[in-house]
């Protein structure tokens, strides 16, 4: 089985006041026996950083540029995130991919300067819910694994994440045979490029994960942990989480 792993994006919420969740998260997952991960805005990743120290917490990004360093404003670089004291960071999430047109090539080029810079990348695929009405989330889920992974990523520090578009901050999430499918789907997509290696890539799956809902969805085949936004706001929810993939 693959490493499991629970990861928090707390997206575009969090200053020094929210810090507090932090120490209550590393005192409520002393005894994890998955990876735990926290993926606040870049502002925080420093001291959050220096806060996990010693814990079994780690840290990420919640996106990174395709190029090492250079003139582009605003942009952050996986050296930057990697310095700052992340391991991670989350690439193409679909709100990247709405709010800034972020295609599938320029996630594998972000993928890439990624593994480069010495972070496991976490690549988000979903479909949208006119997708899945029209019946081709597999087409959609598989175009766009094939087309955010380079070629030559190191597998050992590839982290997918599917993550319905229609499930996130909604309160819906799939069927547990929705997710089961697309989640076998993926493992196979990948085994066919990849080889045998591709058993051990992590496959979360995101999209409205809380305490209550967490140990079904642990509990599907090729479910190896979850993306969760909202419930990893709160130390005590995602702590909960925490605890249902560490029983799964
Ligand atoms: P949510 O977000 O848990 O709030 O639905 C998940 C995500 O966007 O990663």
């Amino acid at each position: 089985m693959a490493r499991k792993l629970a990861a928090g994006n707390w997206k575009m919420n969090g200053t020094t006041a929210e810090l507090s969740e932090v120490a209550a998260l590393t005192a409520a997952i002393s005894d994890a026996t998955c990876e735990v991960l926290l993926c606040p805005p870049a502002t925080l990743i420093s001291r959050m950083a220096d806060m996990a120290q010693g814990t079994g917490l780690k840290i990420g990004g919640q996106t990174c540029h395709s190029e090492a360093s250079g003139a582009h404003t605003g942009d952050i670089s996986a050296a930057m995130l990697y310095d700052a004291g992340a391991s991670h960071v989350i690439l193409g999430h679909s709100e990247r991919r709405a709010d800034h047109g972020e295609t599938s090539e320029q996630v594998a080029g972000q993928s890439a300067a990624a593994q480069a810079g010495g972070l496991i990348a976490i690549v988000c695929v979903g479909e949208t819910e006119a997708e899945r009405d029209a019946n081709v989330t597999l087409n959609v889920v598989g175009t766009q694994l094939a087309e955010s992974i380079p070629d030559d990523c190191d597998l050992s520090k590839l982290v997918v994440a599917y993550e319905p578009v229609w499930a996130i901050g909604t309160g819906r999430t799939p069927t547990i045979e929705q997710i089961a499918e697309v989640h076998d789907h993926m493992r196979s997509a990948l085994t066919e490029r990849f080889g045998q290696g591709a058993d051990d890539i992590p496959l979360l799956y995101g999209g409205s994960v809380k305490p209550s809902n967490a140990a079904d969805i642990f509990a599907v085949s090729n479910v190896d942990g979850a993306l969760v936004g909202g419930a990893s706001l709160k130390a005590e929810d995602f702590g909960g989480i925490v605890s249902a993939l560490s029983q799964a």
